[in-house]
């Protein structure tokens, strides 16, 4: 069983299939962490608690008998607040008589085998109950009545712990809760790198990796999205950690707003990490009787290496994420309107582009913003989704019908939380968008941001996207959100609420789409925010691909889905060859394979070399689309440690196909160029495709494959496939 109790010692043990995690409930109750690593089978940890002297600056409870015990010194399962515990806290409650000291004692638990479902908010899922356990830890801050469950979901055959929290308000007087994380993980050193994912718009989700310093570091949103500059991934990895080799552990929250992430290292040199909403933006109000309930975390535990640790998230997310008939049906190869005619475009244009893509072997046509009011730039219409009748002679039905009867399906752009000054909506409901009283409201794009928080705003947009989406024959939402949150306050909400507004925002978001994907179970949503702005799990459970990014040049895409892939699987990353001209169309599609795949161009501009090659591509997505969407990544040479050249390779689960992916970002000063592959049985002996070589996995792995080249040109990229022989 992967929970056990221990009655004798009151030790908690989480066994997953590769890691273990344990605390005791100590003296008073004091809920105490142990130990967070690699597998291991006892449970005698005790010995592991105490960490170093106890000079009179760290307070003590006189009720505990060992003089050792200090909260301020003491690895804490769930840290509160001021009551001797000096790091980071993850729960603060302001109580009725107006402080917040918050501290929470083990009461009582529960072990049973499946996964609860998240009030309001996305989460992993279970495909069977034994999959995984459960415990729910009930504790209690005596003296104010906030009740806390600490719920862990432990997964047998992944090393895969999810943690979320639960608050509830058993007192008779109202509370404010001003921070609540999900987790809290303490680690017994400080000799660990941090690793986030930082950018800007363009630019998604770079690698950083910095050593742990003492004092806190963190990592953080609060633009009301997860955000193009910081993603809701961390990781903490011994100093020595590569892709192959060390300890990994990785979090990653299921939440799409104001996120933190923050690691302390203390006076005695070990770390506390916490991840969570972000307290800054928040407060939450509970009157008696009332819970709020945490985001989830999901926790992956490696001792092989970062790249262990991503393949476990992939492996993850693949199964117990992404949801609906998208998880396992092949998706549709598409063309997008947007770079190939941004707002200029009328039915011809848009059937012309279809037209020559069924040509193509392409299966569906996606029509971008610009559809819809009197929308033919960025300043209107946003929130009058009935379609722009000038722009779409004949209508949308007529349109999807001429597109179906070339055999192509149809997919439409929205964005469903914004609404622009010039639109019908705006003008009969003003107060409908995001604002507080006697303040300008920013603008960005030229649009407002809705108030997701009001259910009557939820409606409205719902009802005109179901009259469109269940009248025509429209199989694929592009949903996009094109600017962060300011001014952040609801016509509804009572002054002492008003920080609740980003969380309920998230929450009316979540709302929203889970009746969208309700109400049409078939439909393939694509997430977007400005390119990969709110790239995060949250957004998965509704929409099995995200935009990874507006920048499509293929050299900057390499660091772009790099970073993403550190937590996000292939099948998740929207990527597809546009026009972009830095490369030849070879190496844009050998890099969007690396992803959902799809064009961003005018069919019609291609020229009849590059319309062969276009065949070609198309092929090769079906070729290799089982071995990129459930196979393996190996991450090789990265591009932010190799200035010339990147590679990465995607192996079969059964190891019996291979594809490797080399691009030359810039000319190498060595031209020779062996390549060492990974992930494949050794004994195997594998054909590679081109050139008809038979090779061990062995081979292949140690001696490697031979890729100096030629030219060896800036752009230019090669592929090679191996299948067992
Ligand atoms: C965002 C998206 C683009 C495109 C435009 C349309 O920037 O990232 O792909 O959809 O909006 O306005």
């Amino acid at each position: 069983m992967p929970i056990s109790y221990n009655k004798e010692n009151h030790i908690f043990k989480l066994d997953t299939s590769d890691s273990s995690y344990a605390f005791q409930v100590y003296e008073e109750n004091y809920l105490v962490h142990l130990y967070y690593g690699a597998k291991i089978p006892d449970d005698n940890l005790e010995h592991l608690m105490f960490r170093g002297s106890f000079p009179s600056f760290s307070p003590y409870n006189a009720k505990v008998c060992n003089p050792m015990f200090s909260a301020d010194i003491t690895q804490s399962e769930y840290s509160g607040e001021g009551a001797g515990d000096y790091r980071l806290s993850a729960l603060a409650i302001k109580n009725a008589d107006g402080n917040c000291v918050t501290d929470v004692r083990y009461v009582s638990h529960t072990v049973y085998s499946g996964k609860p479902e998240l009030e309001g908010l996305p989460g992993l899922y279970l495909n069977s109950e034994d999959e995984a356990q459960t415990l729910e830890l009930v504790t209690l801050d005596a003296v104010t009545g906030a009740r806390v469950t600490l719920y862990y979901t432990v997964f047998e055959s992944l090393p895969v712990i999810t943690r979320s929290v639960r608050v509830e308000n058993s007192s008779d007087r109202p509370m404010d809760i001003e921070r609540v994380y999900s987790c809290c993980v303490e680690l017994p050193t400080a000799d660990y790198d941090l690793i986030g994912l930082y950018g800007r718009w363009y630019k998604e989700r770079s690698v950083q990796r910095r050593a742990l310093a003492h004092g806190i570091q963190s990592i953080a949103s609060k633009r009301g999205s997860s955000s193009h500059n910081h993603n809701p991934f961390a990781a903490i990895v011994s100093s020595d950690a590569n892709e192959d080799y060390g300890e990994a552990y990785g979090f990653n929250l299921v939440y799409s707003g104001n996120f933190s992430a923050e690691a302390e290292v203390d006076a005695s040199g070990s770390t506390r990490f916490i991840m969570g909403i972000n307290p800054e933006s928040f407060g939450w109000r509970l009157e008696p009787g009332e819970g709020f309930t945490s985001p989830e975390v999901v926790m992956v535990y490696s001792h092989n290496g970062i790249g262990e640790m991503s393949r476990v998230f992939h492996r993850l997310y693949r199964k117990n994420l992404i949801r609906g008939k998208w998880r396992d049906a092949v998706r549709p190869l598409l063309i997008n309107s947007w770079e190939a005619a941004y707002f200029d475009f009328d039915s011809d244009k848009l059937v012309s582009f279809a037209s020559q893509a069924k040509k193509l072997g392409i299966d569906m046509l996606v029509m971008d913003d610009g559809w819809f009011g009197h929308r033919d730039n960025d300043t209107s219409s946003l929130g009058d989704w009935y379609v722009n009748e000038n722009k779409l002679s004949g209508g949308l039905g007529s349109l999807v019908e001429r597109v179906n009867a070339l055999g192509m399906k149809f997919g439409i752009w929205y964005e469903p939380e914004m609404i622009s000054p010039d639109s019908d909506l705006y003008r009969a409901h003003p107060d409908w968008c995001l604002q507080v009283p006697g303040r300008e409201k920013s603008i960005a794009r030229r649009q407002y941001v809705l108030d997701m928080s009001r259910k009557d705003v939820r409606d409205n947009i719902f009802e005109q996207m179901y009259s469109v989406l269940s009248k025509y024959n429209i199989e694929y939402v592009k949903w996009d959100f094109n600017r962060n949150l300011t001014e952040a306050g609801s016509a509804l909400l009572p002054a002492e609420r008003q920080k609740e507004i980003f969380h309920r925002f998230v929450l009316g978001t979540y709302e929203l789409m889970s009746r969208l994907t309700k109400a049409f179970p078939d439909l393939l949503i694509e997430n977007c925010s400005g390119g990969g702005g709110r790239f995060d799990p949250g957004m998965l459970a509704f929409s099995p691909q995200i935009w990874c990014s507006d920048d499509t040049d293929p050299i900057e895409r390499l660091s772009i889905q790099f970073g993403t892939s550190m937590c996000y699987p292939a099948s998740t990353m929207g990527a597809h060859v546009s026009a972009c001209g830095r490369t030849q169309i070879d190496t844009r599609a050998n890099v969007a394979m690396w992803g959902t795949f799809g064009y961003e161009l005018d069919p019609n501009k291609l020229t009849d070399s590059e319309k062969r090659e276009v065949t070609q591509q198309v092929e090769d997505y079906h070729k290799y689309y089982s071995l990129i969407h459930e196979g393996e990544l190996y991450r090789l040479v990265s591009p932010f440690e190799n200035a010339y050249r990147c590679a990465w390779e995607f192996v079969s689960e059964d190891k019996t196909e291979a594809l490797v992916t080399c691009v030359t970002m810039r000319r190498a000063e060595h031209p020779m160029f062996i390549l060492r592959l990974k992930g494949l049985d050794p004994d195997k002996m594998y054909e590679e495709d081109e050139s008809g070589e038979v090779y061990s996995g062995a081979l292949l792995m140690n001696a490697g494959i031979n890729l100096t080249q030629r030219s060896d040109r800036d752009g230019e990229s090669l592929t090679r496939y191996f299948r067992q022989v």
